[in-house]
């Protein structure tokens, strides 16, 4: 018996990282999933531990900048699924620079894939979610939308932005039955922070009273408690996963 028996997710960005950890945690507690990526080929790995976990893992490529694609991704999951219960938007990039010399193409970018698909996802399963009277979203934002990060002006404003979309959305579906909430992770051991040099790492370890960096799984257990009824009466709100970098 898992908590999320019966239930089908829909996840974003679900072929590595912290998208990945999200998927097989879901998964183990019984939910049926759709997985989201760029490409369908970079899905199989995900596809393959969620079979291998007993669940069903239905493959979409989706770029979730693109409206006509949301679309078509969240039609054809629910084609194959029947509903959906739990929306994960966990798809986000990172262009880094500073501002003076950020160009206008990393700046959109950014705020498309991060922002925009948010919203362009969280538009198309709303819907489903209110007529069905039910649903949890949960958005992976960042503690860098709390609090701004130098060369990242870009990457801060679009997570600040999903946590204000995660606000209103909780507001406008509450009284359907439908609740959303955000998480903000610190630094996750990811692709995404594999790139950063030696001398940032250990700057922003100095900065974390637990001394240590995040793993996906820190974050997809948060995911699964925002996901699950045992947060049912959780609606609006922000948990950082920073290991007390943010608090
Ligand atoms: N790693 C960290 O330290 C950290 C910290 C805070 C927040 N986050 C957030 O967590 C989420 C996952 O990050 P990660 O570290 O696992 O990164 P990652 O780069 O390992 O994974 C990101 C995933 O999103 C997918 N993706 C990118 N653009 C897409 C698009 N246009 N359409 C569909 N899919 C797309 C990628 O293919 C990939 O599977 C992101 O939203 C990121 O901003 C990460």
């Amino acid at each position: 018996m898992g908590v999320l028996d019966g239930k089908i997710a829909l996840i974003t960005g679900a072929s590595r990282g912290i998208g990945r950890a999200i998927a097989e945690t879901l998964a183990r507690e019984g939910a049926d999933l759709a997985l989201c990526d760029l490409q369908i080929d970079w899905l199989a790995d995900t596809a393959a531990a969620v079979r291998a976990l007993g669940r069903r893992a239905e493959c979409f490529a989706v770029n979730v900048s693109q409206a006509a694609d949301v679309e078509a991704g969240v039609n054809a999951a629910v084609q194959a699924l029947g509903r959906i219960d739990i929306l994960v938007n966990n798809a986000g990039i990172t262009k880094d620079g500073f501002l003076a010399r950020m160009s206008e193409a990393d700046w959109d970018a950014v705020i498309d894939v991060n922002l925009k698909g948010t919203f362009l996802f969280s538009k198309a399963v709303g819907k489903i979610m209110m007529r069905q009277r039910g649903g949890a979203i949960v958005n992976i934002a960042s503690i860098i939308g709390l609090i701004g990060n130098a060369g990242q002006c870009n990457y801060a404003a679009s997570k600040a932005g999903v946590i204000a979309l995660t606000k209103s959305v909780a507001k406008e579906l509450a009284g359907r039955g439908v609740r959303a909430n955000a998480v903000a992770p610190g630094f996750i051991e990811t692709r995404m922070t594999e790139v950063l040099s030696a001398e940032v790492r250990q700057k922003m370890l100095d900065a974390i009273p637990m001394g240590r960096f995040g793993t996906p799984q820190d974050v997809a257990d948060v995911v699964l408690f925002l996901a699950s009824d045992a947060s049912s009466y959780v609606t609006g709100h922000v948990v950082t996963v920073s290991g007390g970098m943010v608090m």
